[in-house]
């Protein structure tokens, strides 16, 4: 196949970024999307040129770190594929791919298509997390859940934090992720003795981060890699008023 790219570069967060157009030969159908860039990258450093900045570790569809913006849609066109699981036959042969980082002020470029994705991390070290004061971790199989509980909670534990959602939201809101990460502790048992202070908390950090309210539009749900329900947004929702109803009557 033959590809012409237009790629974002963007030395750093102060300085303006650009598409730039490449030329690739020869790629093959089965390649994924990332041995495409790294083919790119090899013949850029051949001709002593920067390679392209990108993130990924797993390349398993697993850690969430490959947030490219494919021909305007995150992750690309497949539906539930992150940019490590794309293959190069998903194009045709001649196609212009464009490609960009997320687009949001809470995801800063740090270079080309590298964004700092720090403000999910402070999202979740607001309230995410099942809080244990004394004694160590109890032991999972101590408490039995049913099984539909247990299902619910790993269809929310399926978000990876990549960060489509926020760049799919025409308010860049991170609504979809936090209420993800609500959803999958406040189903359980372990994790419902906080659930109103977890969303009030996280909610909080959420908005203090700059992401955008949500409009229920639902182009989070439709982009997103793991297909994350818009019903946790739902629930996210009635766990948050409840936390303001509580604290107002105390
Ligand atoms: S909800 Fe989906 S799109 Fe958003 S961070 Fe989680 S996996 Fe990514
Ligand atoms: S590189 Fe880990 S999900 Fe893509």
């Amino acid at each position: 196949m033959n590809i012409a790219l237009k790629v974002w570069r963007q030395k750093n967060s102060q300085t303006p970024g650009k598409m730039v157009d490449y030329k690739l030969s020869d790629v093959s159908p089965d390649m994924s999307f990332l041995e495409m860039f790294d083919v790119l990258n090899e013949e850029l450093s051949h001709k002593g040129e920067e390679p392209v900045a990108f993130d990924h570790d797993c390349r398993e569809g697993i850690c969430g770190m490959c947030s490219m913006y494919i021909n305007g849609r995150p992750h690309g066109p497949e539906t539930g594929t992150t940019t490590c699981q794309l293959h190069m036959r998903s194009f045709n042969d001649g196609d212009t791919i464009v490609v960009e980082p997320w687009r949001a002020r809470a995801f800063p470029v740090i270079k080309d298509l590298v964004v700092d994705r720090e403000a999910f991390d402070r999202i979740i070290q607001a309230g995410g997390y099942v809080s244990v004061n004394t004694g160590s971790a109890p032991d999972a199989n101590d408490i039995l859940i049913p099984r539909e509980i247990a299902d619910e909670a790993m269809d929310a534990a399926q978000c990876i934090g990549c960060g489509a959602c926020v760049a799919a939201c025409k308010n860049a809101s991170a609504m979809l992720f936090t209420a993800a990460k609500i959803s999958q502790l406040a189903v359980l048992p372990q994790g419902h003795a906080e659930h109103q202070l977890r969303a009030e908390r996280m909610v909080a950090q959420m908005d203090a981060e700059g992401f955008g309210a949500c409009s229920f539009t639902g182009a989070c749900s439709v982009e997103c890699p793991k297909s994350i329900s818009l019903d946790h947004i739902a629930r996210l929702n009635r766990e948050y008023l409840g936390a303001k109803l509580a604290s107002n009557n105390a």
